[in-house]
């Protein structure tokens, strides 16, 4: 692997400038999260975790032994047993909570529905009885591929109550992607739609499930909810409609304790080969992780309504729209569509309607939120926001000052949180009541978190210095594994630097300890905060008869952080032409999702190599970017470089 941690330009000035904004004393009095953690965390950090998830978690049987490291694997809170729908639901309805409200939804056409936490119970009740009907028992996986509907987080929940796991696929992914993820995962059922609202128009998803389940040998049966209506091809004795199978149901469905460490899902996400990894998380450490960081860093309170705009589909969701939430009992928002919806003041008007109080979105959307100005904000009665969160890629002061003045009215906090599907939880961020923020820096590990900025030797690097971020010690909430594949989770988190957890982005520390990420150094792109290899791409674009060789990089980008550019060489006798060009894209939308549509894509004759045959992504990236190029000396053609770079004005761009 070459590693070279990218340099942000804007970062390095604003360490110049050093823009600091303490917290408002009023904030601290009442903030969740004093500084005593951090010290608690230091002196013995087995038995804070210990502390916390007793204090935190109800448990069926209590864990004798906290961790056992057997590095890197590592398992938390041994011989507990607990069941994570009964902490999301059952304990907060038990201790009087059955009307506070879990869920606020609003639909894209304006359509609502609020859940209650008694609501929420009798329907994942329901659920988890239409999947024992199906036959699902404890260790079983359930494949979920669905638009941000209530009956996502449900059927998360129901595959909870009964010890088996849930695989969340993110419903812009294509069929090729569902199907893989379902047969490595080895899914048993299928909980989909017909459809979801995107930009005021019904968009089909059973077709895509359909033509995945055509080569899902393990799938036996799937179930749909109705969403936009209109019917759509049921598989006779495969296909039920959720509100035959579901609504029949006893609501009443005692949950299953499994132990600590039983498998609560699967996410998949891109490394730097073709194939995603499923990684695991467990139920115990992951849940503790969860509703822990998310009662600190957002400062939540029994009375916040809380909104983080992620989708569920990603870990952002998993870990702060269901499991973190849920498990503090809070009042949580969820909207089906796009921002800009009937128009872009959606959120705004959202937040005004319900009194959000905190937010929680990625730096993607607020640079659109800024492209679009500051009158649609201005329009809305924001003043009930209080905490604002970001996370997903370094958020560029430019952008956090937009936010921190046009939504947050100079008052609320900002908290960039820095974390990974892998770590299951944020790990770097601000709390509220304590740090004092920098534009653009995810400021200091959380409490309980070891983290380290190491050189390529592994070193310490001193303050004021960049290299790889890593992490020293473990946490409850890390990822168990690559499912179905451990030497891979070794090869390719622990084997970098041994004995350390290599998260593949690069940092710098400033004079004062600040951590300031600086992007990936490893063949992963960031879009619009969504993780994307680069060989993902390339494979989807040599899958295509008219190509011979592709590579890919990432360019950056004004609204997504990075745009994916497709340098592509033809095979012999095929033509270059525009519309060749714009099939290729699409057929990575195709094979992939419209996430990875690549947004420039170039002919070239040739691509520049090492002499060892590996490609100089470097060097591509240099041209994308229209940089000054740099050493050519390792090329096997140094010709090769003015051909692509003469021709790269010529990119077909979106
Ligand atoms: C990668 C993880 C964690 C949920 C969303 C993405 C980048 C994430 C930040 C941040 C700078 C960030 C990193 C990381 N990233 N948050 N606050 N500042 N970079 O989850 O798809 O697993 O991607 O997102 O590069 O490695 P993911």
């Amino acid at each position: 692997m070459s590693i070279e941690p990218p340099s942000r330009p804007e970062i390095e000035n604003l360490l110049v400038e050093a823009r600091t904004f303490a917290p408002d004393p009023a904030f601290v009095a009442q903030a969740n999260a004093g500084p005593e953690l951090y010290a608690e965390a230091e002196a013995d950090f087995e038995e804070f975790w210990a502390r916390l998830a007793r204090e935190r978690l109800r448990w069926t049987e209590p864990f004798h032994t906290t961790l056992e490291w057997d590095l890197p694997f590592a398992k938390w809170f041994l011989g507990g047993r607990l069941n994570v729908s009964e902490n999301c639901l059952d304990r907060h309805v038990e201790n009087g909570l059955g009307d506070k409200v879990a869920y606020h939804w609003i639909g894209e056409p304006g359509d609502r529905r609020t859940l209650t936490y008694a609501d929420l119970l009798r329907e994942v009740g329901k659920a988890a009885n239409a999947l024992k009907e199906l036959g699902i028992v404890a260790g079983d996986r359930v494949a979920i591929y669905m638009p941000m509907i209530p009956e996502l987080p449900i059927a998360m929940l129901a595959c909870a109550r009964l010890g088996a796991a849930h695989t969340v696929i993110f419903g812009g992914f294509s069929a090729e992607a569902l199907s893989d993820r379902i047969n490595d995962a080895e899914a048993k059922v299928l909980i989909t739609a017909d459809g979801g609202w995107r930009r005021g128009k019904a968009v089909g998803l059973k077709h895509h499930a359909d033509e995945a389940l055509a080569s899902t040998p393990s799938i036996t049966a799937a179930i749909v909810v109705d969403r936009i209506g209109g019917g759509v091809h049921m598989v006779e004795g495969r296909d039920y409609w959720w509100h035959d199978i579901v609504d029949r149901q006893d609501p009443i469905c005692p949950p299953v304790p499994v132990d600590s460490e039983q498998l609560l899902y699967l996410l998949y996400t891109s490394g730097t080969t073709a194939k995603p990894k499923g990684i695991i998380h467990t139920s115990a450490g992951y849940l503790l992780g969860a509703s822990f960081t998310h009662e600190i860093v957002f400062d939540v309170k029994p009375d916040d309504v809380y909104w983080c705009a992620a989708d569920i589909g990603w870990v952002t969701g998993h870990s702060y729209i269901v499991y973190g939430p849920l498990a503090n009992a809070t009042t949580g928002v969820m909207y089906e569509g796009a921002p800009d919806t009937p128009d872009w003041d959606r959120w705004w008007q959202i937040i005004e309607d319900l009194k959000v109080t905190i937010l929680y979105c990625a730096p993607t959307a607020i640079r659109s939120f800024m492209k679009q100005g500051e009158a649609y904000p201005a329009r809305h009665d924001l003043s009930s926001l209080r905490v604002l969160g970001s996370v997903g890629e370094p958020i560029n002061p430019e952008a956090w000052l937009w936010y921190h003045r046009n939504i947050g009215h100079e008052k609320a906090p900002i908290v960039d949180t820095w974390w990974q599907t892998e770590t299951g939880a944020i790990l770097i961020s601000p709390l509220p009541g304590i740090t004092t923020t920098k534009p653009g820096s995810a400021t200091f590990p959380l409490p309980g978190i070891v983290a380290d900025i190491v050189d390529a030797a592994g070193q310490t690097v001193p303050r004021g210095g960049g290299g790889y971020l890593v992490l020293k010690q473990p946490w409850p909430a890390m990822l168990r594994g690559i499912y179905g594949d451990p030497d891979r989770y070794v090869q390719t988190y622990w084997s970098r630097f041994p004995g350390m957890y290599f998260a593949g982005d690069g940092a710098k520390r400033d004079s004062e300890g600040y951590f300031w990420l600086l992007g990936r150094v490893d063949d992963v792109m960031n879009i619009a905060g969504h993780r994307i290899s680069t060989i993902e791409v390339e494979s989807a674009l040599v899958d295509h008869p008219s190509v011979a060789e592709a590579a890919v990089v990432g360019k950056t980008d004004e609204i997504s952080g990075q745009a994916i550019f497709a340098f592509v060489i033809l095979r012999a006798g095929v033509e270059p032409h525009d519309t060749l060009a714009v099939q290729l894209r699409e057929h990575v939308a195709y094979v992939i999702g419209p996430i990875a549509r690549p947004k420039f894509l170039m002919f070239t004759p040739d691509l520049p190599k090492t002499r060892s045959g590996k490609i100089m992504r470097r060097l591509l990236r240099d041209i994308a970017e229209n940089r000054v190029l740099g050493d050519t000396t390792t090329l096997a053609d140094a010709g090769v470089v003015d051909v692509i770079r003469d021709k790269s004005g010529s990119a077909e761009e979106d």
